[in-house]
């Protein structure tokens, strides 16, 4: 029996840019998947889910297309092992075990669907957790490309990169086209917000495409993103190995440039109310910068703020579920 983890991820900068070959920086946080594997003799997989914003569950089944018979909403728990099926289906090609049977349970610390990368993390955590228990070591690099393989495969073809790369390596992420390279930053003070929500990601990516084909302006404002990831690339750069009392320089500057992308973001209209309500709870409480992350419409934001204050105003904010700190998280998928 094999337990691996991986993390969720925030978009620093530039998300949707990113989409039309602008580069962007997510960062892993300390939020993470656990997938625990243990291989089984009939060829048959049984999951068992916990935490998933779900009232978790567990199914049995052989794979070859039966309905769990289950107690939760079917759209969501199709989702899940969708994920998990895909991870097995990578874990058995890698270990050249086309018939080998897994219990496998998930236990995440990532809200589904609201921007934190948390079918990446399950992916991750669950190739990596299979491969080992049938004796095969990936690199990350490998598992990072595996895991892309499976998400495109479950969202027909409508993945990034960005949240499979930056939940196998941790840390800090560029991701420009399909070029993903870690990148150095300092300890980033990270406190998210989650409206309870989800956005769809397909429609909100239509809409700034609709909005970009139309009016140049709109054009200007994804390229205008794309500005502003590479000013916070520099100023992570610059960072990096600086003296340690000039960081809080640096989240400030950090804070400026994300209260900016949300700025543009909105006005591509991928925003919210409730999003909103909460970039505004976190700037009011003293939060050096706060945005959206991930496709938006609903989901988390994500602030800078090394006090206690933004946490605890996002608890008392209408619409905010949850207000939690998650600092960025330099351990991609490993061992437990
Ligand atoms: O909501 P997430 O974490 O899946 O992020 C979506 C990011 C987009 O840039 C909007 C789409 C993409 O595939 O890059």
């Amino acid at each position: 029996m094999i337990t691996a983890s991986a993390p969720g991820k925030v978009y620093l900068f530039g998300e949707h840019a990113v989409v039309y070959g602008e580069p962007a920086v997510p960062c892993a946080i300390e939020r993470r998947a656990t997938v625990t594997v243990e291989e089984r003799s009939d060829g048959r997989l049984r999951v068992h889910a916990e935490d998933l914003s779900l009232d978790g569950f567990t199914v049995e089944y052989s794979g070859d297309g039966e309905t769990p018979d289950v107690d939760v909403s079917p759209d969501l728990v199709e989702a899940a092992i969708g994920y998990v099926d895909a991870a097995v289906t990578q874990a058995r090609d890698a270990a050249d075990a086309s018939d080998v049977g897994f219990d496998i349970t998930v236990d995440s610390e990532i809200p589904l669907g609201a921007g934190l990368g948390s079918s990446a993390a399950v992916v991750v955590a669950g190739i990596d957790a299979a491969t080992r228990e049938l004796g095969v070591e990936l690199s990350v690099e490998e598992i990072a490309e595996r895991a892309y393989r499976a998400e495109y495969e479950v969202q027909e073809g409508q993945a990034s990169r960005a949240d499979t790369f930056c939940s196998a390596t941790g840390g800090a992420v560029r991701v420009e086209g399909d070029d993903c390279r870690s990148i150095d930053a300092p300890d980033l003070p990270f406190v998210i917000g989650f409206d309870g929500g989800a956005g769809n990601t397909g429609r909100l990516v239509a809409g700034v495409r609709d909005l970009r084909e139309r009016y140049p302006f709109a054009a200007d404002t994804v390229s205008t993103i794309g500005d502003l990831v590479r000013q916070g690339e520099r100023t992570l750069t610059e960072a990096t190995g600086s003296d340690p009392n000039a960081v809080p320089d640096v989240v400030e500057e950090l804070g400026t440039l994300m209260d900016f992308n949300h700025g543009l973001l909105s006005a591509l209209g991928v925003s919210s109310r409730s999003l909103d309500r909460m970039v505004w709870a976190a700037r009011d409480a003293g939060a050096h910068g706060a945005k959206l992350t991930g496709a938006g419409g609903g989901g988390c934001i994500v602030a800078l703020d090394p006090t206690d204050e933004t946490e605890t105003a996002l608890r008392f904010t209408p619409g905010c579920e949850a207000g939690f700190r998650a600092a960025l998280d330099t351990e991609g998928v490993c061992v437990e």
